[in-house]
């Protein structure tokens, strides 16, 4: 059986999707699945653009073998060498012994590494702005390193003003039928999904990213593949915007994301009254308790707003184990350009404040504000000031938004 959507008259979408996929690469749920993106482009040659995830090989085979309708496959451009997009290489070379694949030389170092499979006699190894003809359409590479992997390459094909953007513009999500983002109410149905894939995946390489978009803005680009998520054909500027503020570390909105991690409920405490202080002054929160909620939701609503606030109990000395995972995770992802606030509590030694700061300091951009809120034990009725404070604080430094923002942005 196959399962294949046409994107123009000779470009089909020959993708899988796997919605058994628990944790991507190990450590980012995906309960609404994932989509393995794969094109053929059916011209006087015929060429797929990347394969699929293991798991989902053998659809992608079938999906294949319709949309060639009896020809054979002459090229397999790989654009990125991790395994979630070559894993059904093998396959591939089995079924089409004479297809050439084409790639990058750091794209064959790695294939040479995770894969067994002789490559070296069909391989065509391209570099910046080579190009490839396959009759009617002009193939041109142009190199994308760290947007995820450093071998990540894009194509641009410039008849149809299509560009083939490997890790870049994905989404967390299976399609449900719709491919296209047009198809479904992107906004508000995958956003932050789409979030969660960028400060997840590539949120790290905020600078390639850019280099990137620099790259494509000399480009007509009217039709965006990635492979993941959805096939931008309209509204696509829209998106791109997205990936300006987030790949330049510049906050979409806002707002105040507040991460508590409390064990018997008064850090807790502390964290919502904050948020409903800072409610009562217009300001938009969104709370999460570190040890309940994955980081990489937390992450993603970090790159979201433009507060952050960390509170945490001292746990063996030290920030609470979660709390701690969430700060390292944070760093990794170098995130920067936030004003951040801490909440520490200790029923003896307090210290988790400090060792917070520590963490968040040497990224850049980040300014510090005060009062850090401490309590020993539990928030008593004195320290609501310090609350007060610190709501006051935030609150010189966050405007609240025009009360009809807000109720376009509820509507929507
Ligand atoms: Fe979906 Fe970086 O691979």
């Amino acid at each position: 059986m196959y399962c294949i959507r046409k994107i123009t008259e000779d470009l089909t979408w020959v993708g899988a999707n796997d919605r058994r996929l628990a944790m991507f690469e190990g450590v980012y749920s995906v309960p609404r699945g994932v989509a393995y993106n794969s094109y053929l482009l059916n011209d006087e040659k015929t060429v797929l653009f990347d394969t699929v995830d293991k798991a989902v090989r053998q659809r992608l085979t079938e999906n294949i073998a319709e949309a060639l309708g009896g020809r054979t496959l002459d090229y397999l451009v790989i654009q990125h060498a991790e395994p979630d997009h070559t894993a059904a290489l093998s396959d591939i070379i089995l079924r089409y012994p004479d297809v050439k694949i084409v790639c990058n030389a750091k794209t064959l170092a790695f294939i040479r590494q995770f894969y067994d499979a002789d490559i070296d006699a069909r391989v065509l190894v391209v570099k910046e702005g080579d190009t490839l003809s396959t009759g009617r359409h002009t193939l041109q590479f142009f190199m994308a390193p760290m947007v995820h992997w450093p071998e990540v390459m894009v194509t641009y094909d410039a008849r149809s003003k299509t560009l083939f953007s490997a890790d870049a513009f994905g989404t967390f999500g299976a399609h449900n039928g719709a491919i296209f983002a047009d198809e479904v109410d992107f906004p508000r149905n995958y956003l932050d999904e789409a979030r969660r894939y960028y400060a997840n995946i590539i949120g790290k390489y905020g600078q390639q990213v850019q280099g990137l978009l620099k790259k494509i803005s000399s480009l007509d680009v009217q039709l965006v593949c990635p492979l993941h998520g959805f096939v931008w054909r309209r509204v696509f500027t829209w998106f791109l915007e997205k990936y300006q503020h987030w790949s330049t570390y510049t906050p979409e909105e806002t707002g105040v994301m507040i991460a508590y991690a409390s064990v018997y409920g008064n850090t807790k405490n502390a964290a919502e009254i904050l948020a409903c202080r800072l409610n009562d002054k217009g300001i938009k929160t969104v709370v999460f308790d570190v040890s309940v909620t994955s980081a990489s939701d937390i992450l993603s609503a970090a790159f979201r707003y433009s507060h952050l606030v960390f509170a945490s109990t001292t746990y063996n000395a030290g920030i609470f184990v979660t709390m701690e995972a969430l700060l390292h995770d944070i760093a990794a992802h170098n995130l920067q350009n936030r004003t951040v606030a801490f909440i520490q509590n200790g029923s003896w030694a307090p210290t988790s404040a400090k060792l917070m700061r520590a963490l968040i300091d040497p990224l850049k951009d980040m300014r510090i504000l005060e009062p850090t809120v401490s309590l020993a034990s539990s928030l008593k009725p004195l320290q609501l000031e310090q609350i007060d404070a610190l709501a006051n604080a935030i609150s010189a430094t966050a405007p609240p938004k025009p009360k009809s923002a807000s109720i376009i942005q509820n509507e929507r």
